[in-house]
Order: C-alpha cells, then structure tokens, then sequence
C-alpha cells in the first residue's frame, strides 16, 4: 500500500482503482488473447482506444480534441495567468504483439491525475494539457513519433507510403487530422513551461535495484537504417553454389555484423527487427532482401560510428559478392538529457510519497525526447515485471503503477509551484 505524507497533500492521491480498470479496459481493444496488445497506430483499434479515453474525459467534464497531427489534445484552464501550461500524456498505439502498459499507462496516469485536479478542490495555477500522441510506435513502415514531430514543428513527410501502401497523410485523416494543415498543430514558442511523461520502464534496472520509482536524466538517442540487398534470383537446384549471388546470405552476413557492432561496444546496442525476403519461396534463391537497423546510444558519436561502418561493411560486402546494396538513413531522433529542476520536482514528489527512487537514463525512445527540445520536459518511470517490454508478457505490479500516477499528480502539483511563476 501507498504511504501517505503528513505534508498536508495526504488526501491528494488519484483514483487507483479506477486507473486499474481504465487500464484493464484499453487493454481489451486489440487484445491479442495472451495477455498482450496489438494496436497499431491509426488502425480501427487505435481510434477505439482514443475515443474511449475521449469518452472518460468528457465524464469529467474536460473537452478534447484532436488536433492537425492526429494528437489527441485536452486543455484545463489554471486559475493563475503563469505563462506555459504544464503537459502531460503519452500514446496509446502499440508495436505488434506488444504489451498492455507501454504508452497506455503514461496516458491513464496523466488522464486521473487531470481529472483528479479538475474535481479537487485546489486547481492548478497553470493550465494543464493533456496530449495522447499519435503514433509514437512507428508502425507498418511509418516513422515513429509523428504527432510529438509535429508539435515540435520538425518536418514530416506525409506523402510516404506505409507498407500497405497508404500515405501518411491518409493515416493522420483516418484519426480525424489533417495533414494539410500540421502548422497549425505547432506549440508556440514559450507554451510549454513542462512536460512529463509517465511511463513503465521496460527494463530491468528499477526491479534489480529494488526502487519504486525512476527519475528518468536523459533518453537515449537513435537511429534507424533501411538496407536493400540487390542479389540474383536463381533456381535454387541447379545453380552452382559458385555462381550465386544470394541477397539472403549476405543478409545474413549484414545482421551478425549488426549485432557484433555492439557486442565490441561501438554503440549500446544495435538491432535487425524487420526484414522481408523476396520471392521467398523454398526453391528459389533470394533475389531481394530489406531490413531495417535500429542504433541506440546516449552519444550520438557512437552511433554516426556505427552508421559508418556498417557503410563500409556493405561497400565491402558489393564488391565481394557482385550484389547491389543500398544503405538509406532512416528516421533518426538524438540523445536528450531531461530538464533538472523537473526530475527535482520527480525526486521529491517521491520522496513525499516515501517511495524509493532511483535517477536513470532511458533505453527506450519516447515522444518526451522530441518535447525535450522545445521545452523543459522529465518522465517517471515505474518497474516492469522481469524488465520485459515490447511483448504480451509485459506486466508491472498493480501498486507500482498507482505509485507512479501519484508520484505523476504530485510533481504536477510541485512544478505549479516552481515553474514559470506558477504562483503569479
Ligand atoms: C519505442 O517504443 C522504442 O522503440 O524505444
Ligand atoms: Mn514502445
Ligand atoms: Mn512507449
């Protein structure tokens, strides 16, 4: 159970029960009957998904809209005239086959904690903005991160197809934006006095560490790679193994290299998650063959050094086996560090809560890191059962995710107090 603090903020605490079972509810759209999620960004699943947080916010009395970018956007208006709003938010699409809580939680934690300060009776002195991103996943062949890209005002390209063929602008349509007006979507300059993300962590350092909480210092930069292997489609039974110019062996051989770039520490770590073989079919050798490269590192040195020898490994690779292969730089989103007077507010707001807390970076990507940018910005992160995540069997402890969304509602209440003449 919560310990409560004897700081006056004891009966300031959200909705635990209901934070459960909003989440039980979310994970029920695009269940994929064991215990994960498939809820791909701007699929039917995912408008459900947003709707029905639509839906709960409009219970409590708090409009929402959806902005140019797809973003689901809520405002509550603060009883102070401090320049900024503090936001809070996270997404609700999923990778395939992923788990339950990754971006759903982070939205639920921000949803209770606004509508518990709408209901309390000590609004905040800032406005308070609620953000569900659109498609942070990246999901069939799309970049990542959209919705947080635009806001940010960084460019997106919205006539590229998605693996299905369909244009992003499409997809951004299909979730009530429009893709002819994302200038629109921009925040301006100075709106922002602080974002925070909730968030579970999806690894294993809080649960080893034995820490309740993590105050998140910095986000992992990354980078992605698209490579085309361009080799010669031939009879798989009487092509001489001389004569072959197999695009799915040297695929082979690109993706052991891959991960041997960061087995030798080039870079933290480097992954081939996707690749598609062509004609694939049992008696014919491999003609074609695309695969993506995910590079993260906190210092994106390393990675610009990764991204350059696996440049000279396909150069090498053409010149040794006669195949064609084209190395194409992907959607890249740098290393941030996190805003420090915000982790301080992190820090305390657990501290008050009397739960241990520990000061980490993050492996994992998050719009947060593209807010960063633009304004001060920290996330919290809660414990994941076995430090699984991106999988059916993600999980967290029912008291850990309560734990987060207070620690997520106090430190709202501490940045209101500390940032941008909160108290004006
Ligand atoms: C986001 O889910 C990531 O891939 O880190
Ligand atoms: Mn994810
Ligand atoms: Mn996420």
């Amino acid at each position: 159970m919560l310990k409560t603090s004897t700081n006056g903020f004891a009966s300031d605490v959200i909705d635990g029960e209901r934070l459960l079972h909003r989440l039980r509810e979310l994970a029920h759209i695009g269940a994929t009957g064991d215990g994960g999620v498939t809820r791909l960004a701007y699929s039917d699943d995912d408008i459900r998904a947003r709707s029905l947080v639509a839906e709960w916010l409009a219970e409590a009395g708090v409009k929402s809209r959806v902005d140019p970018a797809g973003n689901l956007i809520a405002h509550v208006v603060g009883r102070g005239d401090s320049r900024g709003a503090l936001a809070t938010g996270s997404h609700l699409d999923t990778v395939v086959r992923g788990g339950r809580f990754d971006g759903a939680y982070g939205v639920v934690a921000s949803l209770e904690a606004m509508v518990h300060i709408v209901e309390s009776k000590t609004p905040l002195w800032h406005d308070l903005v609620l953000v569900v991103f659109s498609n942070e996943e990246g999901a069939n062949g799309t970049p990542g991160m959209v919705g947080s890209q635009v806001l940010c005002g960084f460019p997106v390209d919205v006539d590229q197809v998605d693996r299905a063929g369909v244009p992003l602008w499409k997809r951004i349509e299909d979730v009530g934006g429009d893709a002819t007006a994302l200038s629109e979507a921009v925040w301006a300059e100075d709106s922002i006095a602080a974002f925070v993300e909730a968030h579970i962590e999806q690894g294993p350092v809080l649960e080893t560490e034995r820490a309740d909480i993590g105050v998140v210092t910095s986000i992992t930069g990354r980078s992605n790679l698209d490579i085309r292997i361009t080799g010669e489609q031939q009879h798989a039974g009487t092509t001489p193994m001389t004569d072959r110019c197999d695009a799915l062996v040297i695929a082979a051989r690109v993706i052991g290299e891959v991960s041997t770039l960061a087995r030798e520490g080039v870079v933290r770590v480097a992954t081939t998650g996707h690749i598609t073989c062509s004609p694939n079919v049992w008696n014919v050798i491999p003609g074609l063959v695309n695969l993506t490269v995910d590079l993260r590192d906190e210092d994106d040195n390393r990675i610009a050094e990764a991204t350059s020898r696996i440049h000279c490994l396909a150069n090498e690779l053409s010149t040794t086996t006669g195949a064609s292969i084209d190395v194409r730089q992907g959607p890249q989103v740098p290393a941030v560090p996190m805003d420090h007077q915000l982790a301080d507010c992190v820090s305390i707001a657990a501290d008050q809560l009397a739960l241990p807390s520990l000061h980490m970076p993050s492996g994992a990507g998050h719009d947060a890191q593209l807010i960063a940018r633009i304004a001060p910005t920290t996330m919290i992160f809660v414990p994941s059962i076995g430090g699984v995540s991106h999988t059916p069997q993600e999980d967290s402890h029912d008291h850990h995710l309560v734990a987060g969304a207070n620690v997520l509602l106090r430190s709202l209440r501490l940045m209101d107090q500390r940032v941008g003449g909160g108290d004006s």
